[in-house]
C-alpha cells in the first residue's frame, strides 16, 4: 500500500470564483418515475413532497421530488419516445442525470464556469409562475451528466415552475439519512486526470486525497480515484478511471452497462448508521457482505469505536480510521437492473477519508457479485 499524500491546501478567496452554496438536488431520469418515487419513500424513508406531470401541465415528463434530512431527490421519466428523457434512458437505463447546486447568481456561475471551458447547456433562465421567479442555468459535466445551478431566493413554489406540492401515498418512516456526503463519478480509462483539472479549473474545486491503483486494487477490480471538493468543503466528488488489472475493471463494468460515464455511487450521511442499515434491511435493500474474517481482525485494525462490534458485524458495516478520526460504511448492491449506481451510508466521526482500508475487502466481496453476472 503506498502512503496517502494529502494535497489539500487552503482554497483563496479568489481560487474560490464559483461560490456554490450547497447541493440542491440530484435528479435521475428512470424509466418509471412513480414506481422509482415508491422505491425512494419505501426503502430509503424519503417524502414526496412535489409532482410535476400531465395533471400540472407537463405533458412530456413525469417527476417526484423526495426530501429527506438535507437531501433532495427527483425522479424523472419520459411519457413518450421522442423526447430527450426518453432517449437518454433507452441508452443509460436508470440512473443521475442532473447534479444541481444552489447559487447567489446564475448568471455569474453560468459566466464564470463557460468562460473557463465550460459547455454551456442551458443560457441563466428566468422561470416564472404564481410562486416567483426561479433562476437556473446548466452545464455539461462528464457523460452526459448536467450541473445546474439555481438560485431560488426569489421562488416560493414546491420545487420548479410545473411542480405542484404532493402528498405521500402511505406512511413515510425516515431512516435518519440527513444529508449528500459525496457523489462519485465514473469516467473512462485515461480520463480520470482530465475531469480532476476540469472541476480545479472550470469549478474552483481543490484535489483532497490522491489513491492511485495500488492503494485500491484487487486481483480484478483495479481503480484509480482523485477527489475533488468545492470552496467550503461541503462537495465532494471523487472521480474513478479503471486501473490495468488481470480481468475486467468494476468501473469498466459500468461504463459497459451505463454506456458512458456516470455516477457511481451516492454516499449518504447518517447519525446512526446501525438505526439505518437494521431498518434499510428490514425494508430488503440489498447490501454487499464482505467475508467475515473482515470481523476478525477488525478490532485490531481500528482500535477502539463507540459501536459495538457485534452488531456491525450482523449488520455487515464496515470500519475504517485514519489520522483524523474512524468512519462507519456500508454499501448497497445496485438499485436498478443494470450494474450501474448504487448508494453508499457513512457515518463520520472525524475521519475525512473514504474508507480505504475496506476497499480490498469491499472489491473482494464486489468481484464476487461481477463475476455472478458474468462480467469479470
Ligand atoms: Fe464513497
Amino acid at each position: 500500500m503506498t502512503v496517502l499524500q494529502e494535497t489539500t491546501r487552503p482554497i483563496t478567496q479568489e481560487a474560490d470564483f464559483l461560490k456554490l452554496k450547497d447541493l440542491d438536488h440530484v435528479e435521475f431520469w428512470v424509466g418509471n418515475a412513480y414506481q422509482a418515487a415508491y422505491f425512494w419513500q419505501h426503502a430509503f424513508g424519503f417524502r414526496p413532497v412535489a409532482y410535476s406531470g400531465l395533471e400540472t401541465g407537463n405533458r412530456s415528463t413525469c417527476s417526484f421530488v423526495l426530501e429527506q434530512g438535507k437531501a433532495r431527490f427527483v425522479v424523472t421519466s419520459p411519457y413518450h419516445p421522442d423526447s430527450e428523457v426518453g432517449a437518454h434512458h433507452l441508452v443509460h437505463g436508470d440512473g443521475v442525470k442532473v447534479i444541481a447546486f444552489q447559487v447567489a447568481d446564475v448568471e455569474q456561475a453560468f459566466e464564470a464556469t463557460t468562460s473557463r471551458g465550460a459547455q454551456g447547456l442551458l443560457q441563466p433562465t428566468e422561470t416564472r409562475d404564481e410562486f416567483g421567479v426561479l433562476r437556473h442555468a446548466s452545464i455539461a459535466a462528464y457523460g452526459d451528466t448536467v450541473h445546474r445551478f439555481i438560485d431560488r431566493g426569489d421562488y416560493a413554489g414546491a420545487f420548479l415552475p410545473t411542480y405542484r406540492p404532493h402528498q405521500p401515498l402511505g406512511e413515510v418512516k425516515p431512516v435518519g439519512l440527513a444529508h449528500i456526503d459525496h457523489m462519485v463519478g465514473n469516467v473512462q480509462l485515461g480520463k480520470m486526470n482530465h475531469w480532476v483539472n476540469w472541476y480545479h479549473q472550470v469549478m474552483g474545486f481543490r484535489q483532497l486525497k490522491h489513491f492511485d491503483d495500488k492503494d485500491i486494487s484487487t486481483e480484478y477490480s483495479a481503480l484509480m480515484s482523485k477527489v475533488m471538493e468545492n470552496g467550503t468543503g461541503r462537495i465532494k466528488f471523487p472521480i474513478n478511471e479503471p486501473a490495468e488489472g488481470l480481468r475486467k475493471s468494476q468501473i469498466e463494468e459500468y461504463l459497459d452497462f451505463y454506456h458512458g460515464p456516470g455516477v457511481q455511487h451516492i454516499a449518504m450521511s447518517t447519525g446512526d448508521i446501525l438505526g439505518t442499515v437494521a431498518a434499510l434491511r428490514a425494508r430488503g435493500v440489498g447490501f454487499l457482505r464482505v467475508p467475515d474474517t473482515y470481523y476478525d481482525m477488525l478490532p485490531d485494525r481500528v482500535g477502539k469505536i463507540d459501536e459495538d462490534f457485534n452488531a456491525i458485524r450482523e449488520l455487515g458495516i464496515l470500519v475504517d480510521r485514519d489520522d483524523e478520526g474512524y468512519l462507519l460504511q456500508i454499501f448497497t448492491k445496485p438499485i436498478q437492473d443494470r450494474p450501474t449506481l448504487f448508494i453508499e451510508i457513512i457515518e463520520r466521526h472525524g475521519a475525512r477519508g473514504f474508507g480505504k482500508g475496506n476497499f480490498k475487502a469491499l472489491f473482494e466481496s464486489l468481484e464476487a457479485e461481477q463475476a455472478k453476472r458474468g462480467n469479470l
